[in-house]
């Protein structure tokens, strides 16, 4: 019998501002997903936080894109935005962009990275969570972790894996995918993902010569666009994702080496700024200076019957201080640029703010120049 695991998250209100999910929101969450578990909804789950966003990690055996496990979320989404409004939160029910759920989550505002696969005898499952930016955030380290031999050894060393894998790559503007073999089609993919903002990883899944089953995913990552789906500025989509690792796949050290780079990403202020990315522990996982630096945390599980071992707080490690001092070091660099480019987002990627306003003020005075 099949497992799903789903992260269904959403940012229903600020502690203070855009920092931190109050703890009584996580109250709510637990005290709803403990109740689906006794119903037997759940088989199990863990609530957690990455700076202001609710992350809500789930198993079951009810698929994607179940309307009850859907509706869960939603249900508890609304219950905490109740309990924000009470305690003045900021922006309380940010990401809920509905009145009334319509039977599946997606495109109402909350973003959902889930999967169903057979479970092996045994089952690391490494979830990551981030704040402060957006889907595309992810390109970097699951291109890393699946197609780059500098990064995953066992691309080169293990027969289980030297064939490489499948990308499945969204265009959130057009709303289109597009399915690339590694290592043939390296090229092509990086074409489409150094162009974040437009192209994103949405699925990650074995060759067909793999011992693993060809159509389950090995990774998934939520890709929901909260500016294209309100039409405006709505705050930040903050992904998260969830990867399989070991046998026949990436050991867990190389899914999380990727992330001691502190790539950057687009988010932190406003929405509006290039940053590093920076691991953190869960206790660190608070948007501070310049609403940022953008974080990411990383939870690992091992899975047995869609029962979750307690969850290993995988970038509370000390291996990670150096990173994290470099991304200390370019939050310092990157703040010194203020709002120049390419600290603040270039134009296109502005067209929420001020600028457009901007444009329009000073309309009639722009002369033609000879
Ligand atoms: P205010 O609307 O409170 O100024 O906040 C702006 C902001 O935080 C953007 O999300
Ligand atoms: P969030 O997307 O995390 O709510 O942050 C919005 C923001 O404007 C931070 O400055
Ligand atoms: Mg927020
Ligand atoms: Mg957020």
């Amino acid at each position: 019998m099949k497992t799903t695991v789903s992260i269904i998250k959403a940012d229903v209100g600020g502690w203070p501002g855009h920092a931190l999910v109050h703890p009584e929101l996580k109250n709510i969450a637990n005290k709803k997903l403990t109740k689906a578990k006794r119903d037997k909804l759940l088989i199990d789950f863990h609530v957690t936080h990455c700076g202001d966003d609710l992350e809500l990690i789930m198993t079951h055996r009810k698929g994607t894109n179940s309307k009850k496990i859907h509706g869960l979320a939603w249900d508890t989404f609304c219950e905490a935005t109740n309990k924000a409004r009470q305690l003045g939160l900021y922006g309380a029910g940010q990401d809920l962009l509905c009145d009334s759920f319509s039977g599946n989550i997606r495109g109402m505002g909350p973003g959902i990275a889930e999967m169903e696969f057979t479970e092996r005898k045994a089952e690391p499952v490494i979830t990551f969570m981030m704040d402060k930016t957006e889907p595309g955030a992810f390109n970097f380290p699951i291109y890393k972790i699946f197609a780059d031999p500098f990064n995953t050894a066992g691309l080169i060393i293990d027969p289980s894996i030297h064939d490489g894998f499948v990308f499945e790559v969204w265009d959130i503007q057009k709303h289109t995918n597009v399915f690339l073999n590694t290592p043939e089609e390296t090229y092509d993919l990086l074409a489409l993902i150094g162009a974040k903002s437009r192209f994103v990883i949405k699925r990650v899944f074995p060759k067909k010569s793999s011992k693993l089953p060809a159509d389950e995913p090995v990774a998934v990552i939520s890709t929901e666009k909260l500016y294209h789906i309100a039409g405006e500025y709505v705050g930040k989509d903050d992904p998260v994702a969830i990867v399989r690792a070991q046998s026949g796949l990436p050991a867990v050290g190389e899914v999380l080496e990727p992330f001691s780079i502190g790539h950057l990403v687009s988010g932190w202020m406003r929405g509006s700024h290039n940053g590093p990315l920076m691991p953190v522990s869960v206790n660190d996982a608070q948007c501070t200076r310049f609403d940022g630096p953008p974080r990411v945390i990383s939870l690992g599980f091992q899975l047995k019957d869609g029962k979750l071992t307690q969850p290993v707080d995988l970038f509370n490690d000390p291996a990670f201080d150096i990173t994290r001092r470099n991304a200390q070091r370019v939050t310092e660099y990157m703040r010194k640029h203020g709002p120049f480019e390419p600290h603040r987002l270039p134009m296109e990627d502005m067209e929420y703010t001020t600028l457009p306003k901007v444009m329009k003020k000073l309309g009639s005075r722009f002369k033609k120049v000879e």
